[in-house]
């Protein structure tokens, strides 16, 4: 059998990146080769993602990036069986270059051009490291999305619940920009975490106990603000920071595991072939959010899914394996597609 190799381009964000995955392999040896350049070093005075900045750092360093993914697979742009990009959601800039160069690579090699949904790459990336079968109960959290979601087929999304103001990872930054922690915030609140008291700040836990499976953080933001100007004037100090952290990552991680197991139980209830609950995102990598995790989906009999951290953040191999998914149901998408800054699944 000729192997199906497909490439994919991510460059929604602040990560430009291209991958070649073997579609036909099974999982554990389907990512062929990889490679992701942060622009995190050229972001981080500004503390946050400029998407000017962004779009220029991926024109500049997706070529080389692409040639560099397709030697170490070693593999020639005649043995693809399909090109893919990332289509949407994100920062457009940076969609338009990537969408760009698959459709420019497709059309020189005569190849399917795929347009992946940002968000559909990371909905399917369990079933590239996993067996994980559908329907399954997915909490997507990242630093511009965070929902719940049953996942019943490739394009087949039944939407839960989703944040009413800001994402999982929009609250962890903005946070930590507040403590004086740096950007990205999610790794540094972790860190600093680690020795605080999660119990010094009384801060609220918003949306638990309520019907319905939406998030919503800016109000667990604004009371760390609070809490922060009630403090003795000065700078506050390396305790201060550990025990802010400690206490708004427990209250996060509280009010996000209140939604998950309302999510669970609907689940279980109106999807009874189910097995897995999965977790996907940048704040998918973080420590204490998949212990609850982990230890909810066992109390409640699912299997409990998180793929590698390399592929919970941004990432092209999800983008390949999204795009995989759909040409074996033989889809494609036409060389006249257009970028999309929205795109709900
Ligand atoms: O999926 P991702 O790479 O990009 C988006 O599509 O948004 O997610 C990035 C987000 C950032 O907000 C970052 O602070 C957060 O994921 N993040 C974390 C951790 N690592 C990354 N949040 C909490 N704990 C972590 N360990
Ligand atoms: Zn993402």
């Amino acid at each position: 059998m000729t192997p199906c190799y497909i490439l994919g381009i991510e460059s929604s964000c602040d990560e430009t990146a291209a991958a070649v995955v073997r579609a036909d392999a099974p999982c554990g040896e389907r990512v062929v080769s990889e490679v992701v350049l942060s622009q995190l070093e050229d972001h981080r005075p500004y503390g946050g993602v400029v998407p000017e900045i962004a779009a220029r750092a991926h024109l500049s360093a997706l070529q080389a990036l692409v040639a560099e993914a397709m030697q170490r697979a070693g593999v020639g742009y005649g043995d693809l069986s399909a090109v893919a990009a990332t289509g949407g959601p994100g920062l457009i800039g940076g969609v338009i270059v990537g969408v760009m160069a698959a459709k420019a690579i497709a059309m020189v090699h005569d190849k399917p051009f795929l347009a992946v949904n940002h968000l559909e790459g990371h909905a399917l990336t369990p079933r590239l490291s996993h067996d994980v079968p559908f329907p399954y109960l997915l909490l997507l959290v990242s630093g511009g999305h965070c929902q719940l979601l049953v996942v019943e087929g490739v394009g087949q999304f039944r939407r839960l619940g989703t944040t009413i103001d800001d994402a999982a990872g929009e609250a962890f930054d903005k946070v930590a920009k507040m403590i004086g922690l740096g950007y990205p915030g999610g790794p540094a609140v972790q860190a600093a975490a680690v020795g605080g008291d999660p119990r010094r700040f009384d801060l609220p836990r918003p949306l638990k106990g309520r019907p319905g499976f939406d998030f919503s953080f800016s109000g667990l933001k604004a009371a760390v603000r609070r809490s922060i100007e009630q403090m003795p004037p000065g700078p506050l100090s390396a305790q201060d920071k550990s025990d802010l952290a400690a206490s708004f990552q427990a209250a996060l991680v509280d009010s996000t595991l209140d939604r998950v197991r309302r999510a669970v139980r609907h689940f279980r209830a109106n999807w009874p072939q189910g097995t897995a609950l999965v977790v996907a995102g940048g704040v998918a990598a973080n420590a204490p959010l998949r212990a609850e995790l982990t230890t909810l989906a066992a109390r409640e009999g699912l299997d409990f899914v998180a793929p590698p951290l390399k592929w919970c953040t941004d990432n092209a191999a999800m983008i390949a394996w999204a795009a995989a998914e759909r040409l074996a149901l033989g889809q494609s998408d036409p060389l006249d597609f257009k970028p999309r800054p929205r795109w709900p699944l």
